[in-house]
């Protein structure tokens, strides 16, 4: 039975969110890419649906986030915008979308508001893309950071191992962590880093910490829809726990369909006109 005690009806936003963190109260998240799965998922009561990049990879098939365009995410954008009522939508800006200059950036986050119809958005990097974060907030657009693993940026880091083991980096990402909050991010996804260094920031900031492979200590967590159903099978990191096996439940569905069909089982006469 689900422990599930939100209020199920009122609009989740990004000042929600801020107050679910100053009351204690952890927050759940998870990818959607498209109409039918955000209304699920929506319907179940999660409070922040991301859609992320990774859709790059679990709906396109490519092996990195990067590929995926702007015009893409717009798309997913706009097709899980149609089906939620209640929680907040996050649109991830795309590798190429944002880090070239500001006004580019710029750019690209009114494009996804103004199309898809989200709420806000989420980018990868701290001081960086500092320049580009403050100018997408000045256009009263809220922006969710991205720190630690940042996958638009695999081909630098070479892995997609835990980030910040080492002290340098992680003074680098507590400094970016408040910076992010100090400009005005609403908060911000920490992916595969030290779970204490997790719970520093997040008892360090006001702002709320998602964590992905961040350990309990975050304010709140996030996982890619398709990895934890059990649907994007061949993934299996230490931190994804799965809470179903879609990808078994699909294949024996459609091995039995198969054989109904071969067999002439299917349709039989009330399955007609
Ligand atoms: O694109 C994505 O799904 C993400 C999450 C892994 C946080 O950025």
């Amino acid at each position: 039975m689900s422990t599930n005690t939100n209020d199920n009806t009122r609009k989740v936003t990004t000042r929600r969110l801020v107050e679910m963190k100053q009351r204690g109260e952890k927050i759940s998240m998870l990818t959607a890419y498209d109409y039918s799965s955000a209304k699920i998922i929506d319907q179940a009561g999660i409070d922040c649906i991301l859609v992320g990049d990774s859709a790059s990879n679990v709906m396109a098939g490519n092996m990195t986030t990067l590929p995926i365009t702007l015009d893409q995410m717009i798309y997913h954008g706009k097709s899980v915008m149609k089906a939620v009522r209640r929680a907040l939508v996050v649109v991830d800006l795309p590798f190429g979308s944002y880090q070239g200059n500001s006004k580019e950036a710029l750019a690209s986050a009114i494009r996804i508001m103004k199309e898809s119809h989200a709420e806000a958005v989420k980018m990868e990097g701290g001081a960086e893309i500092r320049e580009s974060i403050e100018r997408i907030l000045s256009a009263g657009i809220p922006v969710m950071g991205h720190l630690g693993l940042t996958p638009q940026s695999i081909n630098k880091f070479g892995t997609y191992a835990v980030r910040a083991r080492e002290e340098a980096e992680a003074e680098k990402l507590i400094a970016d962590a408040k910076m992010l909050e100090e400009i005005g991010c609403f908060a911000m996804v920490l992916e595969k880093i030290p779970a204490q260094l997790a719970e520093r920031v997040s008892k360090e900031v006001s702002i709320p910490t998602i964590g992905i492979g961040a350990g309990g200590g975050c304010d709140g967590q996030v996982l890619v829809m398709h990895d934890m159903l059990g649907i994007n099978e061949g993934f299996s990191p230490r931190f994804l726990r799965r809470y179903a096996d879609i990808g078994s439940i699909m294949t024996d569905a459609v091995k039995h369909y198969i054989d109904d069909v071969k067999s002439g089982e299917f349709p039989n006469a009330s399955e007609q006109y």
